[in-house]
């Protein structure tokens, strides 16, 4: 699956920008409040227009203190996944079953330096793992290639049959990246800058899939 980034797009057309798209698995809405990351982007109100102006599924990204109060309303907005950070909050379970009860997949993301292992026994209750492949906050970084071994770890759960999760990696993928990504057994890729910086968004993702599914071949993915 590819998830092409709008931080990357022109937020003045947006509608434009998701159509440029169209056919992508998700369409990743990156949330930040400037408080959890320095960076400052969008919120709720743009998510409630966007969902009106594409039909791709919408998996926010809400890179903000306080999930467990500002979560659930993206949920209930009508986001298709929705995911927070684990460095965000006490109570990763309980946010997770609020994002479902409202409606919405849920995602779990950590970042490059968090480790997964005080977390394994937690993602059950999420359907997405979003793995940081850079420091949250800004688009266009490089690759943090350590991270892998994360989704590797998760991969072989998920392999086993202990887990029913889906394996996002997000941060500097591009077509020098995506190969390793998908080796490690990543299943979702985010791509900002290299989707919407390319002079063909749409043939940008329709590369970058044919990309990870040729790496990829050789693994046994879950469903
Ligand atoms: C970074 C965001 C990413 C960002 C990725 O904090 O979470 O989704 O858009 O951008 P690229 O693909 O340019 O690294
Ligand atoms: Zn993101």
């Amino acid at each position: 699956m590819i998830a092409p980034s709008i931080l990357s797009a022109d937020f003045a057309r947006l509608a434009d920008e998701a159509r440029a798209v169209e056919g992508s698995d998700w369409l990743h809405v990156d949330v930040m409040d400037a408080h959890f990351v320095p960076n400052l982007t969008i919120g709720l109100p743009v998510v409630d227009s966007l969902l009106k102006a594409t039909d791709i599924p919408l998996d926010c990204h809400l890179m903000i203190d306080n999930p467990d109060r500002w979560a659930p309303p993206y949920a209930e907005a009508g986001a298709y996944n929705v995911t927070f950070h684990a460095e965000a909050t006490d109570d990763p379970v309980r946010v997770g079953r609020d994002i479902r009860a409202a409606g919405a997949k849920a995602g779990l993301s950590v970042k490059p330096n968090t480790p997964i292992e005080p977390y394994l026994e937690i993602l059950r209750e999420f359907d997405t793992l979003l793995v940081m492949s850079v420091e949250p906050g800004f688009g266009g970084q490089s690759f943090i290639p350590h991270v892998l071994d994360k989704a590797r770890k998760v991969r072989k759960l998920v392999d086993s049959g202990e887990l029913t999760l889906v394996v996002e990696i997000d941060g500097g993928i591009n077509d020098d990246t995506i190969e390793e990504a998908a080796e490690a057994g990543v299943d979702c890729f985010v791509a900002g800058s290299a989707v919407y910086n390319a002079a063909d968004p749409g043939e940008a993702v329709r590369k970058l899939r044919r990309q990870a599914a040729a790496a990829s071949k050789h693994l046994t993915l879950g469903s």
